[in-house]
């Protein structure tokens, strides 16, 4: 038989962020549907862009795509404030639609400040303003955010320039500046808002909002790493 999943029941929709468990029980909201604000308690949100979730529960959100806020969050799994970045502006730690966020296994977090045109890094745990790059993306700000499975490249996804690029991940330490390894050039306006990446695979999913499809990128492993001894 076939389950219906994720279907709301109300009419309201937008502004929040939604917990399901794996049989798709809806069984939390955060912001009232269909109602954007900036309030921190209870949570409100405008146009909250993506979020990602740790292995320990712990949650990152950006809010997001609507303009009105400008944050960074981070959420205990049982959702208390932890930290969080909440100003418009250029500065360090400010952000102007901040679009997309992920977490690598050094614990740094990587945040597409769009709006800026750069990508910028804290540390997971503190918070604490670890540097940005802003010599890749000078063309159109960035998208969307994800490391491959080996934590070796950032894939970055440029929405008008229907791009996406591979960026080589620096060390553990100083950020530095980004360096492009690799580019994949989709066709004109697919517009590719936000991915993924499977863990296990190394397989791409890219949503996109031009073409409106998904499609799957199987990564060809000779192509960024060179097959020594192979
Ligand atoms: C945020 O700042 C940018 C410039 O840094 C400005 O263009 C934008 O209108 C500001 N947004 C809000 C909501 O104040
Ligand atoms: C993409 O292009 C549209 C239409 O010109 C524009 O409104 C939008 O701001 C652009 N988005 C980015 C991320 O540059």
């Amino acid at each position: 038989f076939f389950q219906r999943i994720g279907l709301c029941s109300t009419r309201s929709y937008g502004h929040t962020v939604k917990k399901y468990n794996s049989f798709g029980d809806l069984i939390q909201v955060l912001g009232t549907p269909g109602k954007k604000g900036t309030d921190l308690n209870p949570l409100q949100f405008d146009n909250p862009a993506e979020l990602y979730v740790e292995d320990t529960g712990d949650i990152y959100i950006v809010d997001g795509d609507g303009g009105l806020n400008n944050r960074l969050f981070k959420l205990s799994q049982d959702f208390m404030i932890l930290w969080l970045h909440g100003e418009n502006g250029t500065g360090p730690t400010q952000f102007n639609i901040p679009h997309s966020v992920t977490v690598d296994s050094a614990g740094r977090v990587w945040v597409a400040d769009r709006g800026n045109k750069r990508i910028q890094v804290f540390d997971k745990d503190t918070g604490e303003w670890l540097g940005a790059w802003d010599n890749c993306f000078t063309e159109e700000g960035p998208s969307s955010v994800r490391f491959t499975p080996d934590g070796k490249y950032l894939i970055v996804a440029q929405l008008n320039l229907s791009r996406l690029s591979f960026v080589a991940a620096p060390p553990v330490g100083s950020i530095g500046s980004c360096s492009v390894v690799s580019t994949l050039q989709l066709a004109d306006q697919v517009l590719p808002h936000l991915l993924d990446v499977d863990r296990k695979t190394g397989a791409i999913y890219v949503a996109e909002i031009g073409a409106r499809q998904v499609q799957k990128y199987v990564p060809l492993k000779s192509r960024f790493i060179p097959a020594f001894g192979e």
